[in-house]
């Protein structure tokens, strides 16, 4: 599956549980903070694509996603921070 970040593709791992922690191996940067679903510092845009939540109630709606949460569940399009 793949994800593209910012107009760059690049190959989801599913070793990862949540796109936070991929984006960090990856070497990209973006804002975090409590990376459990509550503070919101690590909302993207989703621009395409589906991702899946472990706790749906977490799903911010709005085209954005919060990466230390959710998961791609297809090929997904990101934009890193939400303005
Ligand atoms: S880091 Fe707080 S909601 Fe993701």
């Amino acid at each position: 599956m793949q994800v593209e970040v910012n107009g760059q593709w690049y190959d989801w791992d599913d070793t990862f549980s949540c796109l936070l922690d991929w984006v960090d191996a990856i070497g990209l940067y973006t804002d975090s903070g409590c990376r459990s679903g509550q503070c919101h510092a690590c909302a993207a845009q989703l621009i395409e694509g589906q991702v899946a939540y472990d706790d749906p109630s977490l799903d911010p709606g709005d085209d954005l996603v919060l990466l230390c949460s959710a998961r791609p569940a297809s090929t997904v399009r990101l934009t890193l921070g939400r303005y």
